[in-house]
Parts: structure tokens; sequence; C-alpha cells
């Protein structure tokens, strides 16, 4: 049996989505395809937002935020899996592979309290417009935000340093395209009890936004249903953009609950396909889903694009 200290000089092998090479090419594709839509949709979402004037409006901000963790989000995994595909290798170092767990984590969950504050926002525009400049001030703004990354980071950090105390016995072989907390953990021969006690109460932490989230839906609904609504253009905006919120949140916490609140043993490398979903496929669609129904959104990209083509 290997001490944990010595975990760190031994390399780790991604088995890769599937396992098989014929999937796996595809798969390889596939992130090809994924990973430059995913980097320039949200690039420009951030890029149409700064240079508007009037997306300068909390909602577009949290927006912007969230596209700025989307980047980082789909950088931590997809680029190493393009990479050891393309030189014909699986293996990732110790140290990489925790490197990618606490980024995957902290964004994850960055990205989730994020997702929250936008339902709140959104809540706040429906049921309380003549209060919003007051309660989504810059400060209350910022700290949502800020909020959010010491969050995500808080979590990470736990998972991260109890995993990099773990001794692995001679099967170093990762059941999925990144280092995933479950495979990881199913490969130690130590004791995992504390590990996965801590893993659900770290996937608990990471659905308090959604509790937030149907909370703040609860509230808008039940003004549709029981108040008139005043028609101003706040509350058109926020209404448009809610059923794209709605869709991003089901798409995100499904398959990641789907993923991770059941029992560890039930896990196999079949599972991998599930977490392509929220790693690569949510970031990617982030961008489309709230700029494709807001026209103040698309107004702003038509701009910023054609100003740069008549350049
Ligand atoms: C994130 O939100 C803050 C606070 O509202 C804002 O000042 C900042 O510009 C946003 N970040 C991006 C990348 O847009």
């Amino acid at each position: 049996m290997r001490e944990g200290n010595q975990s760190s000089t031994l390399d780790f092998i991604l088995l890769g989505v599937s396992g098989q090479q014929q999937q796996e090419d595809f798969f390889f594709i596939l992130f090809l395809l994924i990973y430059p839509i995913t980097l320039i949709g949200n690039l420009l979402i951030i890029l149409a937002i700064c240079s508007d004037v009037r997306l300068h409006h909390p909602m577009y901000f949290l927006l912007a935020n969230l596209s700025f963790v989307d980047i980082f989000f789909s950088s931590v995994t997809i680029p190493k899996m393009l990479a050891n595909h393309l030189l014909s290798t699986k293996t990732i170092s110790f140290g990489g592979c925790l490197t990618q767990m606490y980024f995957m984590i902290a964004l994850a969950n960055t990205d989730s309290y994020i997702l929250a504050a936008m339902a709140y926002d959104h809540a706040v525009a429906i049921r309380r417009p003549l209060h919003y400049t007051t309660i989504m001030s810059p400060r209350t703004c910022i700290l949502l935000v800020v909020g959010s990354w010491v969050v995500g980071n808080t979590n990470a950090l736990p998972h991260t340093l109890l995993t990099a105390r773990l001794s692995f016995c001679g099967n170093q072989e990762v059941a999925n395209f990144y280092c995933d907390i479950v495979p990881l953990l199913k490969l130690s021969c130590s004791d995992i009890h504390f590990n996965v006690k801590m893993m659900y109460l770290g996937v608990g932490v990471f659905s308090v936004p959604l509790l937030c989230i149907i909370i703040s839906y609860v509230w808008v609904f039940s003004t549709v249903l029981l108040v008139q609504v005043p028609s101003t253009k706040g509350v058109r905006k926020a209404f448009s953009t809610c059923g794209s919120h709605l869709t991003v949140v089901s798409l995100y916490y499904g398959t990641v609950m789907g993923m991770y609140f059941r029992p560890l043993t039930s896990y196999s490398l079949k599972d991998a396909v599930i977490t392509v979903m929220y790693m690569t496929v949510t970031p990617m669609l982030n961008p489309f889903i709230y700029s494709l129904r807001n026209r103040d959104m698309k107004a702003a990209l038509g701009k910023l694009v054609s100003k740069r083509i008549s350049r």
C-alpha cells in the first residue's frame, strides 16, 4: 500500500467519456466544436454588455459575470481533454487532477450562486418595480457577485484537501474525462466515509441556490396570478428573461443532482456522459439562451458585430 504523500508522484489516467476509442473520437470532435463556441459566445456577451451603456444594469452585470465564470468553467476540463486526445495520452498528474477538481467545484458553485442572484434580481424587478433601484443597488450587486465567489471557493477547498490526503493503491484509472470527485473517491483505498459525507454536504451547499430560485419563481408567479402587474418596461424585460433563466436552471441542477444525489456504489463510467451536460453543454448554452430571447441583448450584440465589421 502506498502512503498518501507518495501519491503526488503518480499520474492518473483519464479514461474519457466512454472509454472506447471510436466514441472518444466523437467526443473529441464534439468538444472541439463546443469549446470555441463557448468562449466566443460568452466573450461576446461580456463585450456587448460592457460596451453598451444601456445595458449597465444589475441584470446584465450578473449575466456578464455568469459568462465570465462559464469561460473559466469550461477551460478547466475541455482543453486538457482535447490536448490529451491530440497527444494520444490519457495521463494527468496528481497535482493537475486536484487543480481540476478544485476549480471545477469552485466555479460550479459560483455559477450556481450567480444563477440564484439572477433569479432574485428578476423577482425584485417584477414584485418591487418601484423599489428596484434601491434594492438592487450597485453595492448589493457587487456583494452578490463577491459572495458567490467566496462561497464557491470555500466549498471547493475542503474537498480538495480531503482528496489530497487519500491513498491510491495501484488503480489510477479515473472513470471520466476530467478529475471528478466521485470517480476519484471510488479509486481510493483509504477510508472515504468522511469524504463522502462532506461531498453530500457540498452538494447541499451547491443546491441552496436552487431553493432560492424556486422561492423567487413562486414569488413571481404568485404576482402574475394574484395581482395586476403594472406594465412597466422593467417588468416586461424581466419576464422575457424568466423563461430563459428557467431553462438553464433546470438543465444545470437536473444533471448535477442526477449525478451526485445517489449512493457512491451506483456510479460507473456510463455516468460520465451526464457530466458532459453540465461541464460543457450548459456553459455553451447560457449565452444563447439569454441573448436570443432578449431584444436589448440582441441589439447590443448586433451593434458590437457591425462596429467590428465596418472598421
Ligand atoms: C460583475 O458584476 C459587478 C457588480 O455589479 C460589475 O461591476 C462587473 O462589471 C461585472 N463583471 C463583468 C465581467 O461584467
